[in-house]
């Protein structure tokens, strides 16, 4: 439920050809439907409805020409810029997961000033967040209260597959895991963007297994549902 697959329109694949060969390699790892999330980063990416329909045109013509079974949804991957606050001044309607579920990300290196209030207004507006990849946030491994924080504030948190492995580096593992036990991921997403990450996950083993099928256990992730 968290993917760069639409070609062509951000950092993730630049093909159609290349989207195929990633959505192959995903069927046959045995997903069924994939949920595409093109970053809308006004200063790198500026994706709108519009060039993330063209691209998700594109992938699926060549889907159907190549009589590849699987489900492609456009979302989007909504960067916390002044960029996503015009679009909820303005009420343009923002490309959801499913239902009202607004998957955004920030920046890696602080969280934004005014973080709290951009969560405010997007619930006001009558979406819900979902926070990707909050383990990758490595500044908040030394104040660990602010996942409470954006906890209690609404937030889903969407965890990546491969930070469960040590792909990302000990640092996101170790987040990762500690999210885990506190019984505070609701998604598992891959954020594939290239065939490294392809890889990664097919060679990922047991071991990330044991650990989804714990968290599946739980019955507190909601992938199913999208
Ligand atoms: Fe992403």
């Amino acid at each position: 439920m968290h993917s760069h697959l639409l070609p062509g329109i951000d950092d993730g694949s630049p093909s159609p050809e290349v989207s195929l060969q990633l959505i192959r390699g995903m069927a046959e790892l045995g997903y069924k439907k994939l949920i595409t999330t093109p970053h809308v980063m006004w200063d790198i990416y500026r994706n709108t409805q519009e060039s993330i329909q063209a691209a998700y045109n594109t992938l699926q013509s060549t889907l159907k020409s190549q009589g590849v079974p699987i489900t492609i949804h456009a979302a989007a991957e909504y960067y916390l810029d002044e960029h996503f606050v015009q679009l909820l001044d303005s009420d343009t309607p923002l490309l959801t997961l499913k239902n009202n579920l607004v998957l955004i990300e920030f920046s890696f290196i602080s969280s934004p000033f005014n973080l709290k209030e951009i969560l405010f207004k997007l619930q006001i507006k009558g979406y819900q967040p979902v926070l990707a990849h909050p383990e990758r946030y490595l500044y908040l491994s030394s104040s660990k209260g602010f996942y409470d924080e954006l906890k209690d504030l609404g937030c889903i948190f969407q965890v990546n597959l491969l930070s469960l492995t040590p792909y990302y580096g000990k640092g996101v593992t170790e987040l990762a895991h500690y999210l885990v036990k506190k019984n505070y991921v609701g998604l598992l997403g891959t954020d594939l963007h290239h065939q490294r990450h392809l890889e990664a996950l097919q060679n990922a083993g047991s071991g990330l297994m044991t650990t989804v099928q714990r968290l599946l256990d739980t019955g507190g992730i909601m992938n199913h549902s999208l």
